[in-house]
């Protein structure tokens, strides 16, 4: 590195930073990232100092012209970020001085990079957020595709991982996609916490320069100012809740992740994830590993430490802004890239996955996984369900104990245990008849799934 580029402070002191201070505290290595955001910033912070009269229209539009030069190269990727710089806020000025020379120097009047860091992060955020939403829309898409594409088919509901009761299987998809809507709302709604002007705030106790906010707000496309300027300063909530919401779509994404690593084991074989999103071994030829989803169940813990860590970073600052805010951006930026990526990938992958309906349905009926639907037809028909369940129980032992199986059951067996059964009781002993019966709204019959599927179309945004 050449001569140490030129500091946004510096006059007070005798001496400058020490190497090994000056490396630490550096930033610009990370926080380039910011730089097309603090550009946005800058130009719309111009504006208001040419009202509040700092610039002349000359000076305006140089230092426009001078920053859109910088956007430009930063966009086309050519902008060198090995210069030496503190951050990506000196960075920028710096730029703009070699491009539009002294006149630079007034750019940075009545902010402070403490108002300047936390509007460009907030920006970089929403469009995170917007990448999000977006991707969130392909996910549940994928698995409403997949719901569609096996209409009708039966598999195993389980609790306790234990066979429980029959479901179809796009009721089962559907599940996820309610998650993920949540998940899309829960941004969604974080969105207009994001979108506040912080600048105007100063280093902690606004400015003397009479900066118009409303229109700079105006002109980052924000509708909030904040109120205060030490909370503007130094709140990350907006962050943390960012975090947060990526915390709980990595969950839902790493529960999805479980399962499908789960049924495709072979003793299950349940479900086959397509081969351009498994990986095989180094040493043994024949396997094929489900490594996207243990990815995605692993990033999970990943996010969830950045979450912890923003959160105890945080937790015992004094106002207002203090340098361990630069903290965030490493929590900000993991989560942001570990958010999309996973998205990424788990979209075109639930949009691929076979699930092998014979198999699916042989667990539905198997393990009188119809004796809810017996205890519940007694009880339709007058018997104190206490008393039921306690009646199906005993056939259920009755039958484990003489062998029968399910299917081969007569009507003198049932009766064996109660006087209620009738001819009709047999055909509830059927895993299709246990999931047509479940026909209250939210529930697996096949009419209510595919007009849950129907409506979900229509809830996808
Ligand atoms: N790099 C800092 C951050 O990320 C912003 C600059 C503020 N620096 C300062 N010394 N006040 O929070």
């Amino acid at each position: 590195m050449k001569k140490t580029p030129s500091r946004m402070w510096g006059g007070r002191f005798e001496k400058g930073p020490a190497a090994e201070a000056e490396a630490y505290s550096r930033s610009l290595h990370f926080d380039s990232r910011l730089a097309p955001y603090d550009i946005e910033v800058s130009l719309a912070h111009s504006r208001a100092l040419r009202k509040a009269g700092i610039l002349t229209e000359k000076e305006l539009r140089a230092i426009r012209r001078g920053l859109r030069e910088v956007r430009r190269e930063v966009l086309s990727g050519k902008a060198s970020f090995l210069t030496g710089e503190e951050d990506i806020h000196t960075w920028v000025e710096n730029r703009l001085r070699k491009k539009i020379g002294a006149t630079a120097d007034k750019l940075h009047t009545g902010r402070s990079r403490n108002d300047q860091v936390a509007q460009d992060l907030r920006l970089f955020l929403l469009d995170r957020v917007d990448d999000a939403l977006g991707l969130l829309v392909k996910l549940k898409g994928s698995l409403l595709d997949t719901a569609e594409r096996y209409d009708g088919a039966l598999a195993a509901g389980h609790t306790h991982l234990q066979p429980a009761q029959p479901i179809l299987l796009a009721h089962h998809l559907l599940a996820y996609f309610e998650m993920f809507q949540r998940d899309s709302e829960r941004l969604r709604q974080l969105r207009p916490r994001i979108a506040v002007l912080t600048l105007g705030s100063g280093a902690l106790a606004g400015t003397s320069i009479p900066l118009d906010r409303r229109l700079v707000a105006r002109e980052l496309g924000l509708k909030e100012i904040s109120s205060n300027s030490m909370d503007a300063v130094s709140d990350r909530d907006f962050a943390v809740e960012f975090i947060a919401c990526a915390s709980l779509v990595m969950m839902h994404l790493s529960r999805l992740s479980e399962e499908l690593i789960l049924w495709s084991h072979p003793s299950l074989g349940w479900v086959d994830i397509p081969e351009q999103y498994c990986t095989g071994s180094s040493l043994m030829p024949q396997k094929k590993n489900p490594d996207m989803a243990e990815l995605a169940r692993g990033k999970t813990g990943t996010v969830i430490g950045r979450l912890t860590g923003i959160l105890t970073v945080l937790k015992g600052l004094p106002l207002a802004y203090n340098r361990d805010l630069q903290e965030d951006k490493g929590a900000v930026f993991d989560t942001a890239d570990i958010l999309l990526s996973s998205l990424e990938v788990m979209a075109p992958l639930m949009k691929g996955v076979v699930f092998k309906t014979e198999k699916l349905r042989e667990t539905a009926e198997a393990g009188f996984s119809f004796a809810t639907d017996l205890a519940e037809h007694l009880a339709l028909r007058g018997l104190p369900f206490r008393r039921a369940h306690a009646a199906v129980g005993e056939l259920v032992k009755w039958c484990i104990g003489k062998k029968v199986s399910p299917d081969s059951l007569a009507l003198e067996d049932l009766r064996r245990f109660s006087p209620l059964f009738d001819r009709r009781s047999l055909k509830l002993i059927s895993a299709d008849a246990s999931v047509r019966s479940k026909k209250l709204p939210g529930g697996t019959a096949p009419s209510r799934v595919r007009a849950a599927l129907a409506a979900a179309r229509e809830r996808n945004t």
